[in-house]
């Protein structure tokens, strides 16, 4: 199943374990039925919705849909990825992890890191107490970045020597092997000495998300040279696979479940000065799927914050079609022309920001549909038709009827569209999407409140537990009978595994884990225990609904043929039509719907 680990050790894990010693290490339970209750670390709250179901090692947030099992917590609560969490656990459990073939880049990086720690600390000093940085501090305070901020960035500064990085990192015994390694020195040209990377820049340390210092930037004081110098691509330093600010933000990312992505180290910056403490920085590259992965363990719902330039809007519309494909959910705030966050809190300060986001925060679609409509010279009907081109795709991904049809309305406002036209176009995209499933969200969110239960979710939880419910769906209506993906994924793997959930809840939780669906079973695990037993009234009911939909939707397909005949019918056409038809009403007679 796993790359990395096998089977035994995830199963030994979770014999070894209990959820309840490792969620208690942090957050205060209390029991209430076979249940324990407390405060959810993962998002801010008063009243404790946070559960944890010993038995199976699983936990749910009825107030932030947080969930999921013992790999996942540790996963969310510590910010790792799941080898390391599974190396964390097993460590903790007493279970010997074979060594990998990695472990010896493993050492490597370590090295590299060290390097890297002491240079920050040394740069740091520098700028701090030396005569020669007076310069810097001048520059720092012109950009109005106060003490605390320098100090929990770790901003540091070079001179202007050619080799004092090298020579004061080598006096202290680092090898030259890992400072070559760590990219703060270079090869001269002609190859026979090495000189420093950074002179006369302020530093900026890049950190991984555990806090380990992986790379710089560094700029220039005047604005001559390149404004910023970074560490070269390196096997440690991959820049795509980090975000700038982001271990200092991932608390507050988690906490706000936001993150605010900008484009520059100083817009970073500003913005935590100002609290904005869940801002992070896409290291002046395009966004990469990797970096929105990385956000992905933090939060689902991401505000884009780009510069109001050109080439500042044109990266958003890149940023947030990849954050969008990666199932977040995305807000764009344009910038007043030419400024970037940095510059705007500095001329209007913190308030006139939040204010501004207020009134100006719109969902990526809307972003997507002014940039279509911003880029037509005139709005002829051709325009009109690039336009619901461009966005039909996003809006058919919507998980959600609601906003799905709140779209649909905006679009057929601004274009003077008529709203089923529009409807139409974006089902046809709704049929590819089934079959192209995007990545899954970890933390899964629905619609549907807390106290709520949807009848989907009702019935999904009862067909885990109940094999009679699940063939009587199945012979009824099929699998797939749900609106959602992720139910219908799990409502498959059910009749997969030929056996109902309370029988081997191990194996379901390792197979719910690879898929991306812990959250999902979670919850309804944790519906399931509150009694959400289904009579046959209602199974029948959803049975009937479900046929009900089905055939809706072939009306409506129907009628978006016989709208084209009336264009180009030719004979043969026609009669096709006419026979669906035919079958279509007998079929509808006798499933008696209706
Ligand atoms: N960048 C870079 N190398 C460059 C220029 C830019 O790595 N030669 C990256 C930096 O991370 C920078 C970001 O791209 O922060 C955005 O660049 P830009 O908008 O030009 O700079 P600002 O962040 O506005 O920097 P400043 O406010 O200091 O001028
Ligand atoms: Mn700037």
């Amino acid at each position: 199943m796993s790359a990395y680990f096998d089977d035994n050790t995830l199963t030994e894990i979770n014999l070894r374990l209990d959820i309840l010693d490792v969620v208690a290490e942090t957050v205060k339970l209390s029991r209430k039925g076979d249940r324990y209750w407390g405060l959810c670390p993962f998002h801010g709250e008063k009243t404790p919705s946070f559960s944890v179901t010993p038995g199976k090692n699983m936990f749910y947030c009825f107030g932030c849909h947080a969930g999921g099992n013992l790999f996942t917590y540790i996963m969310k609560r510590d910010g790792v990825d799941f080898p390391e969490a599974v190396r964390m656990l097993a460590s903790r459990a007493g279970i010997p992890l074979q060594s990998t073939p990695s472990n010896k880049g493993a050492d490597r990086f370590k090295r590299v890191v060290e390097v890297n720690k002491a240079a920050a600390a040394w740069y740091q000093d520098i700028l701090e107490h030396e005569p020669a940085a007076a310069p810097a501090r001048r520059y720092l305070t012109r950009r109005h970045l106060t003490k605390d901020i320098i100090t929990r960035f770790q901003l540091g500064y070079s001179c202007h020597e050619w080799n004092r990085i090298s020579n004061y990192l080598l006096n202290k015994g680092f090898d030259q092997e890992w400072v070559k390694e760590s990219g703060l020195i270079k090869r001269s040209k002609n190859g026979d000495s090495y000189y420093d990377l950074f002179r006369e820049r302020v530093i900026f340390p890049i950190f991984d998300y555990h806090g380990n210092i992986v790379g710089f930037g560094g700029r220039t004081l005047e604005d001559a040279g390149p404004k910023y110098l970074n560490t070269p691509e390196t096997e440690i330093y991959v820049k795509r696979n980090h975000l700038y600010g982001l271990y200092q933000a991932r608390d507050a990312m988690r906490k706000s479940n936001q993150a605010i992505l900008v484009e520059g180290y100083m817009d970073c910056l500003k913005l935590h000065q100002h609290g904005f403490t869940n801002a992070v920085a896409s290291l002046g590259t395009a966004l990469t799927r990797e970096q929105a992965l990385l956000l992905r363990r933090y939060t689902e719902n991401i505000l884009v914050l780009y510069d109001g330039d050109e080439a500042g809007q044109r990266e958003t519309l890149r940023a947030v079609q990849l954050l969008a494909e990666q199932n977040f959910n995305v807000e764009v705030l344009s910038l007043p022309e030419g400024l970037d966050p940095d510059d705007f809190l500095d001329q209007h300060g913190k308030e006139e920001l939040l204010q501004y986001i207020q009134n100006n925060r719109v969902s990526y679609i809307e972003f997507k549909v002014k940039k279509a409509i911003d880029a037509e010279n005139i709005l002829d009907l051709q325009a009109k038709i690039r336009v619901i081109n461009a966005v039909k795709g996003d809006i058919a991904r919507l998980e959600s009827s609601i906003l799905r049809d709140n779209h649909i309305k905006l679009l057929s406002r601004q274009l003077k569209i008529e709203e089923n036209l529009i409807l139409k176009e974006v089902e046809s995209n709704i049929g590819q999407l089934v079959r192209h499933p995007g990545n899954k969200s970890q933390v899964n969110r629905d619609n549907i409140q807390y106290g709520n239960y949807s009848m989907e979710e009702k019935i999904l939880a009862n067909m885990l537990h109940d094999r009679d419910i699940a063939n009587t769906i199945v012979s009824q209506i099929g699998l797939q009978c749900f609106t959602s993906r992720h139910y219908n994924r799990l409502a498959a793997i059910c009749y997969e595994m030929d056996g109902d959930l309370g029988a081997n809840p191990g194996v379901w939780q390792q197979i719910a884990q690879e898929e991306g669906l812990e959250t999902l079973l979670a919850r309804l695990e944790s519906r399931w225990h509150e009694g959400i037993h289904i009579n046959d009234a209602e199974l029948w009911f959803f049975i009937r609904y479900v046929e009900r939909q089905r055939h809706k939707a072939k009306w409506r397909e129907l009628h978006q043929r016989l709208d084209q005949l009336r264009d180009d019918g030719g004979f043969h056409s026609v009669l096709r039509l006419i026979l669906d038809l035919d079958t279509f009403l007998h079929q509808t007679r006798e499933g008696g719907i209706q």
